[in-house]
């Protein structure tokens, strides 16, 4: 008798669990040498939901938009990964996974940085979901890190 409520009062709270709908947050990026601005958009991105998800730009979909990452893929999922504001990560790798990722995962809300506002590479979306364009963190880059890096590596071969 006392197992039979137990199982009862269980899947009551499944049941319940289920009623509630998590909102689900999707972004793209190719998080190149981590910095504060990454970690800032992650984190506002969070809050426009309970879970989310990061399609991280692969080293074959980065050669197509002309870009070399300074760490490859492996190494920037890991990274984002780590992160606590993300529940999961999945690879980017075409121009035009977008609506699928946003059918398949259930996503309620794309978000960008608004230096994607008005691209016809997001706009469309808002026929499947929420789009929302985050400001920039001022003055910072990937590129311009990739800069210092690339050039204390320099310095550090030539000194040996
Ligand atoms: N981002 C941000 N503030 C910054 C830099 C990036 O909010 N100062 C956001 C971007 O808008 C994007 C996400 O972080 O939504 C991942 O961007 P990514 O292209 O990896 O970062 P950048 O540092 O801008 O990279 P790059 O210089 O290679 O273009």
């Amino acid at each position: 008798e006392m197992q039979r409520s137990l199982v009862g009062s269980e899947m009551c709270i499944r049941d319940r669990y289920r009623r509630i709908k998590m909102k689900k947050v999707l972004t793209y990026g190719t998080f190149d040498l981590l910095h504060p601005g990454h970690i800032y958009l992650l984190k506002e991105a969070k809050k426009l939901g309970d879970e989310l998800i990061v399609g991280v730009s692969t080293d074959e979909f980065n050669s197509i938009k002309h870009k070399t990452s300074f760490l490859p893929y492996e190494y920037r999922k890991e990274m984002v990964k780590s992160i606590k504001y993300v529940d999961e990560v999945i690879p980017e790798t075409n121009w035009d996974q977008k609506v699928e990722d946003i059918k398949r995962l259930g996503i309620d809300v794309l978000v960008m940085g608004d230096d994607w506002k008005g691209s016809d590479k997001f706009e469309y979306l808002k026929q499947f979901c929420d789009v929302v364009f985050l400001p920039k963190m001022e003055g910072l880059s990937s590129t311009k890190f990739r800069g210092h890096v690339e050039e204390y590596v320099k310095l550090m071969e030539e000194d040996e």
